[in-house]
Formats: structure tokens, sequence, C-alpha cells
């Protein structure tokens, strides 16, 4: 027998007025992706036919922020025009779901949970109606509270603040998500009421009718804790943070990767780092970023979207964006990679160094206070110091092209567009606006000269 379709609906229409925020709470981040945003990579994971998100407060940035997401294709919004609460929230979805199907109600303010915790609660549907994930916390205060009858069953969910003393004493939690068979929730949640203290339509009590309705119930635990941590204010949001990267930094441990204190470093978005890799304190890895093995990464660099190979060294307060970095280069401190760097093997960077759209071959040397724009520097050639390649006229940018083996002496502005032949050297505090035959010597600079019997000015008198 085939399985049944999975539909997943993520609820994302309240206002989340605890985040105190002008942003809908769907959209904040944590290690750079949305909360919305992680919640639906767990979901996509098994292949669901549709993913149903409840939309309403501020519904058109959380659409615009999905428009070009991978599964957008999977992605319907639904909107609930009045948050009248969870329950009425998943009745907006209920009628593009067909009956036969398994319905995977998530949270997006619930970022951490698994692919794989979500994988058994749909399992569970083959001997249940309905499952609730739930978790046994140390402090339960502000979440709905599992009920069990005397024979240890599930029989309801009662909210904190519809609770009474005792209920209040129960550990076990809802987390707030549930899988149900799409018929008989449709049936349970044509029946809840708003008759509660918030007034609002609980989602919850769909257990309490399928529990009377003598519905085969059932709970589940997530391997972890944390993957049930929900975010309702900006503290929850750092600590969910915290959790998120001490598994991540934990995850390149126990992969090879040294990290000198795995409380200072932050890792966000899609980051291999392969084996043998030192990172030292406060550095920052956004992805997608590819690093080989036997990098060191020294204090207080940030590197982003870029390639990585072996045996590179990236000394302190370094940055780089959109960069392909070859093996055995060397970089910083102080550098600054911007988009379109490409540095071959052996090539080295220095501090107060910016580069720019700039190709460097196999052991190039910018080692001080230059700035490399929409330029091709070849193998070995050396460019000295506070050396600047003027690659913008005001109106549009120019490529300046360097050959190999070439050194430009200090303080030189290169004014592109301009060709240097292989093997030439330019003169230390020349300004080059003409083209550089190869192994040449180009000085633009004026002639020194000497004017004897020059007095210094004296300060005048008061
Ligand atoms: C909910 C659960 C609670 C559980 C907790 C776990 C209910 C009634 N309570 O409480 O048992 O312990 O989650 O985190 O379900 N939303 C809508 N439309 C609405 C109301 C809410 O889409 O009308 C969305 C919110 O955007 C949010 C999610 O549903 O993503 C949960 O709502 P929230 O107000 O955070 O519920 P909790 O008080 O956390
Ligand atoms: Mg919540």
């Amino acid at each position: 027998m085939s399985n049944p379709p999975l539909h997943i609906v993520i609820l994302a229409a309240g206002k989340g007025s605890r985040m105190r925020s002008q942003h809908p709470k769907v959209l904040h981040q944590v290690a750079g992706k949305s909360l919305l945003g992680h919640v639906i990579d767990s979901a996509a994971a098994l292949a669901p036919n549709k993913m149903h998100v409840v939309i309403g407060h501020k519904k058109d940035q959380v659409i615009e922020a999905f428009a070009n997401h991978p599964e957008s294709a999977k992605l319907q919004f639904v909107e609930q025009t009045e948050q009248l609460g969870t329950g009425h929230a998943v009745t907006q979805a209920l009628p593009s779901i067909p009956e036969n199907a398994n319905v995977l109600m998530l949270t997006a303010d619930v970022p951490l949970i698994h692919s794989d915790t979500l994988t058994a609660m749909v399992a569970s549907m083959q001997s249940h109606t309905l499952t609730v994930l739930t978790a046994i916390v140390d402090n339960p205060f502000g979440l709905g509270r599992i009920s069990r009858d005397d024979t240890d069953s599930v029989c309801a969910i009662v909210e904190e603040k519809d609770a009474s003393h005792e209920q209040r004493k129960i550990t076990e939690i809802n987390s707030g998500i549930i899988c149900a068979r799409k018929a008989p929730l449709a049936g349970w949640l044509s029946q809840i009421k708003n008759t509660n203290k918030q007034q609002e339509y609980y989602l919850t009590d769909v257990v309490g009718l399928a529990y009377q309705a003598g519905d085969p119930i059932t709970t589940l635990q997530p391997a972890n804790n944390y993957e049930v941590q929900g975010i309702n204010s900006r503290v929850q949001l750092a600590e969910v943070e915290r959790i998120y990267q001490t598994s991540k930094a934990t995850e390149l441990m126990e992969a090879g990767v040294t990290i000198a204190d795995p409380s200072r470093i932050d890792i966000r978005g899609d980051v291999t780092i392969g084996q043998d890799t030192v990172i030292d304190v406060n550095v920052v890895i956004q992805g997608p970023t590819q690093i080989g093995c036997n990098v060191t990464i020294a204090p207080n660099c940030v590197i982003s979207d870029s390639q990585i190979a072996d045996n590179v060294e990236i000394h302190a307060n370094t940055v780089i964006e959109s960069a392909r970095i070859h093996s055995h280069a060397q970089i910083g401190p102080f550098a600054r990679l911007r988009p379109g760097t490409q540095l071959a093997e052996k090539v080295k960077i220095g501090n107060f160094v910016e580069t720019k759209n700039a190709q460097l071959d196999a052991g190039a040397k910018v080692n001080h206070l230059s700035y490399v724009g929409d330029a091709n520097v070849g193998r070995n050639t050396n460019i000295g110091a506070g050396v600047i390649t003027c690659n913008y006229d005001g109106a549009n940018k120019h490529q300046t092209t360097i050959g190999n083996d070439v050194f430009v002496g200090s303080d030189c502005q290169l004014v592109a567009p301009v060709t240097i032949g292989d093997g030439a050297t330019i003169g230390a505090g020349s300004t080059i606006t003409s083209n550089v035959s190869a192994d040449t010597l180009a000085i633009s600079r004026n002639k020194q000269r000497e004017l004897t019997g020059w007095q210094r000015p004296v300060k005048n008198k008061k």
C-alpha cells in the first residue's frame, strides 16, 4: 500500500508581541537564517507534498522573504486574516489538504526541530490518529501542559493561563508540534471553542476531543530537548542562538576541527571545515563557505561565501567575502578581501590591503596598505606598499593587468585601463597612465632637486 500524502502546516501568523518588534517574529534570525526558514528546511527534508504556511501579521514581508527559497514550489501561503488562535490557524489550511493525508503541524517559532524527529512523528501515524511531541523540562512556565489519565495515557493539553495550581506543576510540556490524520483532525477542529482565558481557538484542544472520541493518541519525545525550545522573546532568541552555536561547534570539533573556545565562534549557514584546521576566538563564518584542512584562522576574522583551500593562513582581523583562496596563501592581519577576489597558491596579502574583483597568480605579494581592484596580477609579482589601482574614473570601472615577475615600487598609482608587461619595474612614487612594456623600468615622478642656501621659516614673534 502506498503511503498517504504528507501535508505540513507551519503556523506563522502570530504577531509575536513578546518580541517587541516592528518585524514579524518568524523573520527574526538564528544563525543568520529566519526562524521560519529553519522550520521550512527541516520540514522539506521529509519530502512533503506541500508545506502550507499560515501567515497574517505583516504577511507581505513573510511572503517576500521566501520568494526565492529553493522549496518555493512546495510552499503555499494561506492567510489567516485575524489571529484567533492556533486551532483557527490550522483550520485555514484544511481546504487544500486531501482527506487521506497525514497532517504535520509545526510552529514557526520552534526552529531547532530535527527532521529525524519529524519523520518519527509521521511514522507514528501508521498506528495512531494523533501524536503530540512533548518534552519534560525544568521550567514549564508559559507552555501547554500534558495531562494524563490513570493509565498514563495523554488525555488533554492545558494551557498555562487556563491551568489549575496542580496542573501547573506538570513538567511535561507540549512542543506545539502535532501530527494527525486529516479527516479526524478536521472533525475535531470543527468542534473547538474559544471559551478559555485567552478567548482563542486552541489547536491543543484537539487532544481532549480525540481522547473523548476514543481515538488512538500517543506522544513522542525528541532526542534532545533543545529541539522543542520555542522563541517568544529576544531572551529566548539569544538562548536558542547559543544552543545552535554550541551544537555546531561540537559537530565541527568531533569532525577534527580545533576551536579555541566553542563559546566564541559563530557559524551561519552551510559551512564545511576540514580536519586539523585551527580556529581562534571570535571568528564568524557565514555559508555557503568551504574551508579545507590545516587552515589557521586567527582571532576576529569574518569569512563569508568563500572557498578556502588547505594550508591557508588567515591572520587576525581579516574580513573575507565571496573569495576563492588556493592553498598556502597567507592573508592579513587586517586584510579585506572583497567579492571576486581569487588568490592562487602561495599568494601573500598583508596588512591594510583591500582587494576586489582581483585575480592574483601564484606567489604574488601585496604586503602593505594597497588597493587592488578590477585587476589581474601575474605570477611572483611584487606590489609595494601603498599602491593603488585607480579603477574608477567617476563613471565607469576599468581593468588593470599586471604581468608576471613585475615589481611595482611603493606609493604608485596605476590608472586603469592600463597593462604592465612581464618583468617590468615601476619606480616608487609613479603615476602610471599608459601601458608599460615588458622588462622596462617605468618612472613618472619628478626628478629630485636640491636648493642650497634655503632657509627654514621661523615662527613669528607675538
Ligand atoms: C503554543 C501552544 C502551547 C505550546 C507552545 C510551544 C497553543 C494554544 N499553545 O503556545 O501548548 O506549549 O506553543 O511553543 O497552541 N499562530 C498563528 N495564528 C494564531 C496564533 C498563533 O499562526 O492565531 C502561530 C504563531 O505565529 C506561532 C505559533 O502559532 O508561530 C504558536 O503561537 P504562540 O502564540 O507562540 O503560542 P504559545 O503561547 O507559544
Ligand atoms: Mg510560541
